[in-house]
């Protein structure tokens, strides 16, 4: 099933979903398999391609998964508390985002698959190399396009996600559940995958262009 969404529409209607996923609904691999082929025409360094796209869709592992993902949680909120950590508060929306997070958080185990994007570390970002923004923008940039076109795949398809990275924190974890090189490969994120519930939404709240543009200089 395609939607019939104008690209302004996809643009601008494919939201973080976290209560709106439909957790009882599986979700069959060729979807997935067709949203992956579309994700894979962006762009990526050199296109060297050095990603490899985890799908989880066996139970018991999505269970273990979203065991890491709120153990990472649980650790950020304690970072929190204890002043540790200030990256991503006091953002507008903060309750109602909570509520959201606080949703996914006890409900990820029960989704119908998920996806952890993985890529080569070309630029040598764990071995401890030089790293510059350069490195740091190639590197994410071979990535974190195709991600976002998956996320529009679903979106066109009536299939939703959710763009999360806490779980990073416990990385090393994830890597041991899904087999995943750590010393070699990193993980972009953690990606719910389901039907959504309806398919009609809202324009994101975002601050106006006319705040964000400079033109010909800062
Ligand atoms: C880099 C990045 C990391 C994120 N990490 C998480 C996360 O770990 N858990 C989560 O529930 N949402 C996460 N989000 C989703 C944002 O909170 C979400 O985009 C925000 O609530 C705004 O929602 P909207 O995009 O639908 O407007 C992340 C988003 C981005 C882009």
């Amino acid at each position: 099933m395609i939607l019939d969404l104008s690209i302004d529409d996809l643009l601008t209607t494919t939201r973080t979903i976290r209560k709106r996923l439909d957790l009882e609904r599986p979700v069959e691999r060729a979807v997935i398999e067709e949203c992956l082929e579309l994700a894979l025409q962006a762009p990526n360094g050199s296109n060297h391609q050095q990603w490899r796209w985890i799908v989880v869709d066996d139970r018991d592992t999505i269970g273990r998964a979203a065991s890491i993902y709120r153990a990472a949680m649980d650790q950020y909120s304690a970072d929190i508390a204890a002043g540790r950590e200030q990256y991503m508060q006091g953002g507008s929306r903060s309750q109602e985002i909570g509520e959201s997070v606080a949703h996914l958080k006890a409900n990820l185990q029960r989704v119908p698959a998920l996806l952890v994007p993985t890529l080569a570390d070309r630029f040598g970002v764990q071995r401890g190399g030089t790293r510059t923004t350069y490195h740091d923008a190639s590197q994410w940039g071979s990535i974190l396009p195709a991600v976002w076109n998956f996320m529009l795949a679903l979106r066109s398809r009536g299939l939703g996600s959710a763009w999360t990275t806490i779980h990073l924190l416990r990385e090393r974890e994830m890597a041991e559940l899904l087999g995943i090189p750590y010393e070699t490969h990193l993980q972009a994120g953690l990606f719910p995958i389901a039907y959504t519930i309806g398919t009609e939404f809202r324009r994101a709240a975002r601050r106006p262009v006319s705040d964000v543009i400079r033109y010909n200089g800062w």
